[in-house]
């Protein structure tokens, strides 16, 4: 059964466990899914009936677009990894609108709204579809995820690089209304640009940051079968996600921020349940899910709560994130 399907046929199955509330957000289980799984806004209570804590919807682009040409999708399952090149095709951001506008409100879960530049703006004037969708969406999303970390539309991880990033996100953040706005970092930034980018978007105003996106590295045994451009996720991510996690919450220490103040979600190679609850130890406040759910199916939200449910150390104990 498709999660369309799933979302037809089933009431929102949303187990709680470790509820997290974060600012104004309350979330009754940290467990979401990640952006790419539901470009389109079509898919929200297919996630809600398989019982994911939040939904990140897109990328979304300002106007509708087709898939990159050419093969966009593989997986291998001795080495649980996920290989698209995908490129943001999507609906558009008028009719993702409209389908947000349709969701019951209050929604079950919050809701994020993931956003990216058509392929065909030049990375002089990103920024401008940017602050469009980010008017657009502000009060319709719970939070908006920018997206400049998808290895799959040419030339966008420069705009992450540090002569650019300021001038990118300045113009983006203010016009947020105070809904929170996330940035998506690359797993192949290096260690020394990722806290560059940490201290500059911080700077700035950036309300956390999604750890990470998919990779161009081809780490582990891998077979030949994937093309060398292309984004990688799944159980061959774990390691670069786990590290640039650590890194995070280590430097926001060093820098004195207030616990709790800035948000830090978690994703990429989180394949089982203890790979989400190591995350969650690490410091995520919360944790996002595709390729698990591409080989484990939809009852992996499921299977989480269960466990999360028969551990004493999680069950009823609320966990604040307010600063
Ligand atoms: C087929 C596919 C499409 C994706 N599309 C997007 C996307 O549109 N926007 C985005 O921010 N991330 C996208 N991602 C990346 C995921 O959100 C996530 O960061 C990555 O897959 C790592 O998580 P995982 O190992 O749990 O899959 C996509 C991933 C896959 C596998």
């Amino acid at each position: 059964m498709t999660l369309r399907c799933w979302g037809h046929f089933r009431s929102p199955q949303i187990k709680t466990w470790l509820p997290t509330r974060w600012h104004n957000l309350q979330f009754s289980n940290p467990l979401g899914t990640a952006g790419g799984l539901d470009k389109n806004g079509t898919l929200v209570r297919g996630a809600w009936a398989i019982g994911a804590g939040f939904v990140e919807i897109g990328t979304v682009t300002p106007e509708p677009q087709a898939a990159n040409p050419g093969k966009k999708f593989d997986r291998e399952a001795s080495t649980l990894s996920v290989w698209n090149r995908l490129g943001f095709p999507n609906d558009g951001a008028d009719l993702v609108f409209d389908r947000l506008a349709k969701l019951p409100r209050p929604c079950p879960t919050p809701i994020f709204l993931n956003i990216g530049k058509n392929r065909w703006t030049d990375l002089l004037h990103a920024h401008e579809d940017y602050v469009r969708l980010a008017r657009k969406f502000r009060d319709q999303a719970d939070a908006l995820v920018i997206n400049v970390s998808s290895p799959n539309t040419a030339g966008l991880r420069e705009l992450l690089g540090p002569n650019r990033l300021r001038d990118f996100l300045q113009p983006i953040l203010e016009n947020s209304n105070k809904t929170p706005m996330l940035l998506k970092l690359s797993p192949d930034l290096s260690n020394d640009d990722l806290i560059q980018v940490l201290d500059t978007s911080s700077e700035i105003g950036i309300s956390g940051w999604v750890l990470t996106n998919t990779t161009l590295a081809r780490p582990g045994n891998l077979s030949a079968r994937y093309p060398v451009d292309g984004g990688l996720s799944g159980r061959p991510l774990a390691a670069r996600s786990l590290e640039m996690l650590k890194i995070t919450t280590e430097h926001l220490k060093t820098r004195g921020e207030k616990a709790g103040d800035k948000l830090i979600i978690s994703v990429g190679g989180a394949m089982t349940v203890d790979d989400v609850f190591l995350r969650l130890r690490l410091g995520a406040q919360l944790v996002q899910i595709y390729s698990a759910l591409v080989f484990n199916g939809p009852g992996f939200f499921h299977e989480v709560a269960r466990y999360a449910q028969k551990t004493e150390m999680v069950t009823g104990r609320r966990r604040d994130h307010s600063p």
